[in-house]
């Protein structure tokens, strides 16, 4: 099937879209993006992705091109037409096409563009050699509750991990943690689930959000508040989270092995809860 894009209101093959060279997306990274992830054919998770799009918009003083109700309508039949069963959806918001300046620009359209990607379904829940994570300093800027375009310091994080053989990279800060490259972090101390607040250094995860929830509803105690090193170190378990990977436990941290280099029980069981919250909404 062939390969489609929706871009400023046209839907057309994606090999043939363009951006302009003067793009302030291309140009300076401004613009603001989302990843939904597709599940027997439905979007998971719609309204809160698109929630965070509009503060992420906010955040950067870019007015979105349309209404969220419209967006919503408008993604929705483009994943029906792409036919898509297990897959991704990418969308873009830059601040669009302007003589090259870094003031923002009087009169410019924004490029608003998604289109959808197959994935091969994930793995069971807790199967797999698990995640090992290398410790890498947060060099982000302060706004990271915006999900911004302006990845540098993520991908060079991610790729510092990968060079030394590891899945990801978790972003420490002195003492602190926040989340990693692409994912945030959870740990399981003590028989409670923490994670660090959302804010300058954490990206508001909509997974993470969900395992939240979930958490309440089979009984598992959380906490959010600001996650020590030292504490992650010596924690039972420990798993990261993200749109295209659910929920993935962690099994080595900095060469070392996380528990007892198995999944945890909790982590398990927040799995599958959460699997149970996306067949529940995406009637799987
Ligand atoms: N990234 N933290 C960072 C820095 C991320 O880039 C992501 C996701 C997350 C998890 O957020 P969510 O649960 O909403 O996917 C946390 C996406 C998937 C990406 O850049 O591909």
């Amino acid at each position: 099937m062939q390969e489609l894009i929706w871009i400023n209101g046209k839907i057309i093959p994606l090999s043939e879209a363009h951006v302009a060279i003067e793009d302030r997306g291309f140009q300076f990274a401004d613009g603001v993006y989302e990843v939904l992830r597709i599940y027997g054919g439905r979007m998971f998770a719609l309204g809160p992705h698109l929630d965070r799009l509009a503060r992420s918009c906010d955040g950067i003083s870019l007015q979105m091109p349309m209404k969220i109700e419209k967006l919503a309508g408008e993604m929705r039949e483009f994943v029906e037409r792409a036919g898509v069963r297990d897959g991704s959806i990418y969308l873009q918001i830059s601040r669009g096409a302007s003589l090259r300046n870094p003031v923002f620009p009087i009169k410019a359209t924004p490029t608003l563009l998604f289109y959808v990607r197959s994935v091969v379904p994930l793995p069971g829940v807790g199967t797999g050699a698990g995640a090992s994570l290398l410790s890498v300093p947060d060099e982000r800027w302060h706004r990271c509750w915006i999900k911004s375009t302006a990845l540098l310091a993520n991908i060079l994080a991610r790729n510092a991990a990968t060079e030394k053989g590891c899945d990801e990279a978790v972003f420490v800060d002195g003492e602190m943690l926040s989340e990693c490259g692409s994912s945030n972090l959870f740990i399981v101390a003590d028989n409670q689930l923490v994670t660090a607040p959302v804010g300058p250094r954490v990206l508001p995860g909509i997974t993470r959000e969900i395992i939240l929830g979930v958490a309440a509803e089979i009984g598992v105690e959380t906490q959010v508040r600001p996650l020590r090193r030292d504490a992650a170190v010596s924690a039972n378990e420990l798993f990261i989270c993200s749109t295209m990977r659910e929920i993935i436990w962690v099994s080595r941290w900095d060469g070392r092995t996380v528990g007892d280099g198995t999944c945890g029980a909790i982590t398990r069981r927040l799995h599958q809860a959460l699997r149970k919250a996306i067949a529940n909404e995406c009637n799987l």
